[in-house]
């Protein structure tokens, strides 16, 4: 069968490779569940990974199937499957253990090993292919109301867990009640955390770079609740003093130096949390003695936060259905841009780097 894949750590070398289909007897203890692809999402990291600068193969392997935000319909299960069964949306989690303390009580979004398994992204094979095996225990069902945007749940999931450590580590405060947050970007990370945020009852502020008007990221801010700002009309710092320091920052740009831009504008006792990958090894200048001021005085908190295990990928898809409920037919204004045909896997690319109005390219399988 067909699958999308690159050779990690040569630009520019995504190609079709002929792979054989898996059966559920690829996976130990008749616990495999077989998904056919429905869609597949690509994003800011798969682009990345193909311009050389992230991921790595399997070991063994020359070429890395890429695709780690799957959705499909379960095919068939092995006896010892439980979960799912055949006829069910689904999707797979990303990361799979290794043999962290962490990993072994199913944490393995927070290994506490240099290496780390995910799907699609660093040695293990991704799902950008028609079949796709594993096992029941990173499974995820999503409900057939939810199958026209079951392929948001990955970043929906990173985004749940995101906002869960943030809330989880404020538990230090002992009376947290964040009222105010700050949004930094507005891609589909960027606009799940905003209506996460919004279904949460704060009051937020999503800042990107594109113009408010015609753009359809801030209209969908907007539908959302929150208000868009455009960072070229009024700067991180400015809507800081004109609305109030924001309790919670999620940064989701992908811009290390808007990570640290962050830093300055923070509430007292607030959270920021980074979730951009970046790859590259950008270099800035920072107001260093008074962010560590600020931040000793302020007792400020800064989070990282990467993955999400399968809790998060069903608390993101508890999201994404409260989220229909509270903004009907908003979500699925994210999906602009498909792509029929894993042999379209250049469009899907081009799309993907050149096409800056693309909010979310996926492909349907
Ligand atoms: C994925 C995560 C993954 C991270 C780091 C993101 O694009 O969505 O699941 O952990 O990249 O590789
Ligand atoms: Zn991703």
């Amino acid at each position: 069968m067909k699958a999308i894949a690159v050779h990690p750590r040569q630009p520019n070398s995504v190609h079709l490779e002929e792979i054989e289909k898996p059966s559920v007897e690829d996976i130990p203890g008749g616990r495999g569940v077989l998904m056919k692809s429905i869609s597949i999402g690509v994003d800011a990291t798969d682009a990345e990974i193909n311009e050389g600068l992230y991921g790595n193969p399997p070991p063994g392997d020359d070429f890395l199937v890429l695709g780690h935000e799957s959705f499909g319909i379960v095919e068939e299960v092995g006896p010892a499957v439980t979960e799912v069964e055949p006829g069910d949306y689904v999707c797979f989690t990303v990361r799979r253990p290794g043999g962290s303390i962490y990993d072994v009580i199913g944490r393995s979004d927070m290994t506490s090993e240099e290496t780390y398994y995910e799907r699609g992204i660093n040695l293990l094979h991704g799902c950008l292919t028609e079949y796709v095996v594993d096992s029941a225990d990173f499974v995820v069902r999503i409900p057939k109301t939810l199958k026209h945007i079951g392929v948001l749940s990955e970043p929906a999931s990173v985004c749940a867990k995101a906002i869960e450590e943030a809330y989880l580590a404020q538990k230090r405060m002992q009376v947290w009640n964040p009222k105010r947050a700050f949004v930094l970007g507005s891609g589909q990370i960027g606009l799940l955390a905003t209506m996460m945020l919004r279904l949460k009852g704060l009051e937020v502020h999503t800042l990107a770079r594109s113009p408010r008007e015609g753009n359809l990221k801030a209209e969908i801010a907007e539908a959302y609740g929150a208000t868009y700002v455009s960072t070229k009309d009024v700067t991180m710092q400015d809507l800081a003093q004109k609305v109030g320091r924001p309790d919670l920052i999620i940064e989701a740009t992908g811009h290390s130096g808007l990570a640290f831009e962050a830093m300055e504008v923070l509430n007292l006792n607030g959270v920021v949390v980074w979730t951009s990958i970046t790859g590259g090894d950008r270099k800035i200048e920072v107001p260093a003695d008074k962010i560590n001021l600020e931040w000793v005085l302020g007792n400020k908190l800064l989070l990282g936060s990467v993955n999400g295990n399968v809790d998060h990928f069903k608390l993101g898809i508890k999201y994404l259905a409260l989220g229909e409920a509270m903004y009907p037919g908003i979500t699925e204004k994210i999906l602009t841009n498909p792509v029929n045909g894993l042999d379209n896997y250049a469009e899907l690319m081009r799309l993907l780097v050149e096409d800056k109005s693309a909010l979310k390219v996926y492909m349907n399988i």
